[in-house]
């Protein structure tokens, strides 16, 4: 945010909104790569269902934005930007069941990331008494909490049979 100081709650609130919405758009673009790239069906279906999700967490947030009286804005998240890039490492360098392991991975490490910031931003949405924005986010919340908890039963299930 240039030019911009942030200062109170309601600041931060809307500038990780912006940030969250923009990962999302990523995703959206990443996503198709990522489950072309994979092996097997069980990871390939995960991926794709969960683009379908991510879609509709774009369109969620939207009602998020329209219920603080805002406009939809993203803004350049360099956390996403870094852990997509890595993602794309993985697709270019590596094969097999590596690279099978590798994207799973990495695709729970976008999940971790997106659970740490949809907690922060409904608690911070109830603080802020904005209720709509807090059941919208929890909803968006619990999907993310879902797909992790898929791709941590793929992993143990088909992955890391060690
Ligand atoms: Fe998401
Ligand atoms: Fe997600």
């Amino acid at each position: 945010m240039k030019g911009f100081v942030m200062k109170t709650l309601s600041d931060a609130f809307e500038h990780t909104l912006q940030d969250i919405y923009y990962a999302e758009n990523q995703l959206v673009k990443a996503l198709p790569k990522v489950e072309d790239s994979a092996n097997g069906k069980k990871l390939k279906s995960a991926i794709s269902e969960h683009l379908k999700e991510t879609k509709g967490q774009v369109k969620t947030l939207e009602k998020v934005f329209k219920s603080i009286g805002k406009k939809p804005k993203g803004e350049k998240c360099d956390a996403i930007d870094g852990l997509i890039k890595e993602t794309e490492g993985i697709m270019k360098e590596m094969k097999g069941e590596a690279k099978n392991a590798a994207l799973l991975a990495a695709c729970q490490a976008v999940e971790h990331y997106e659970i740490a910031r949809y907690g922060t931003l409904r608690e911070w949405a109830k603080v802020l008494g904005q209720s709509e924005a807090h059941d919208l986010l929890t909803e968006i919340l619990d999907q993310e909490k879902a797909a992790n908890s898929k791709l941590t039963n793929l992993a143990v299930s088909e992955i890391n049979k060690g």
